[in-house]
């Protein structure tokens, strides 16, 4: 899609203000993001930032009680937070796809690829029997599994990695999601077949002119794949824009860091920053940032920056340039 007709569609995806606590610590912090159809976003950050947490919160599978929840999520509109269960299961796997990191914990270990493929396209297209068989053999052709007929009977432990990965992208997409969310898609894979993986999930998420989330660890290829970036530390985003300006010239100086890290190292493995993420039960005040931070002022350690609009993109700093 064209950026200007992404600029002004209405948002697909809208979080805002949203925080997500698990006993008293908010492992998401006054989150917000909007995902205009057609857009794909780069969610980055370490481990531990919160970035599978907002995935699930959004997917619906961390809900109030387990979490506290407040703040608001909307798609096309609809209020996600609090939604009903079962209102929920006619998002889930239909409209919005989810591939998480790991299929192999993902799939049934108890039933055919062929039989979990034809699932959803029974459950919410309401498909027969044999046309869901035959959905399933088109799903497999375009994810580039061999011979699909025969591996409609195939269970998930009689596949490879990657082929159980392409399985998990079949079913995440057989309804044609307006949204996916893709978690660490290929970091369960062999380094051989990760860009061939990220290349066909992306190929599919245009084929379909969907809008898609990548949560992925690594600025440069997040940069490489998506149409903007935000970049998550320690539960907040700390700057959000358009890919190709994030990554020339971050303005946060965790952005910095990160992109220092891969242009230097070229490993996204090694700790780019020195210091570690404070435990959720021992968040700072301020910025949380800030006990890592090259340019912390005693304000980063006291109140936290709000996010601020700058050159078309939302920064969380005292000290911008
Ligand atoms: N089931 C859980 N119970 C308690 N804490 C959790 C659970 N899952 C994640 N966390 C904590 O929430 C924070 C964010 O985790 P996560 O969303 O998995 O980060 P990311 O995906 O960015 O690596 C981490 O501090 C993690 O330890
Ligand atoms: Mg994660």
């Amino acid at each position: 899609m064209q950026t200007a007709t992404i600029q002004t569609a209405a948002p697909l995806l809208e979080v805002s203000d949203f925080s997500l606590h698990r006993g008293a610590a908010a492992v998401l912090d006054r989150v917000g993001l909007t995902l205009r159809p057609g857009e794909t976003l780069g969610l980055i950050g370490e481990s531990g930032a919160g970035k599978s947490t907002l995935a699930m919160a959004v997917i619906g599978l961390l809900r109030e009680p387990e979490v506290g929840l407040s703040g608001s999520l909307r798609f096309h509109g609809e209020e996600l937070t609090g939604l009903a269960e079962a209102r929920y299961r006619k998002l889930r796997g239909n409209r919005i796809g989810l591939i998480f990191q790991d299929a192999t914990a993902a799939l049934n270990p108890c039933y055919t690829v062929g039989a979990q493929i034809a699932e959803p396209l029974r459950r919410h297209l309401g498909l027969s029997k044999w046309d869901a068989r035959e959905r399933a053999v088109e799903l497999m052709t375009s994810v580039g599994i061999p011979e699909p007929r025969l591996r409609l009977n195939a269970y998930p432990h009689e596949l490879s990695g990657g082929m159980q990965q392409r399985v998990m992208i079949a079913i995440a997409l057989a309804c044609n999601p307006e949204l996916l969310l893709a978690d660490e898609p290929t970091s369960a894979l062999d380094v051989t077949i990760q860009a061939q993986i990220m290349e066909l999930i992306l190929e599919r998420v245009r084929a379909l002119n969907s809008s898609a989330i990548f949560v992925l660890h690594d600025l440069a290829l997040g940069a490489q794949v998506c149409d903007r970036i935000a970049v998550m530390y320690a539960g907040q985003i700390v700057e959000e824009g358009p890919s190709a300006e994030v990554l020339a010239r971050p303005l946060h100086p965790y952005t910095r860091g990160l992109k220092s890290c891969v242009v230097e190292l070229g490993s996204e493995d090694l700790q780019p920053i020195p210091g570690q993420v404070p435990p959720l039960n021992a968040m700072p005040e301020g910025c949380r940032f800030a006990p890592r931070c090259p340019k912390a002022q005693d304000v980063c350690r006291r109140e936290r920056p709000a996010p601020e609009t700058r050159d078309g993109r939302q920064v969380a700093c005292w000290f911008i340039d």
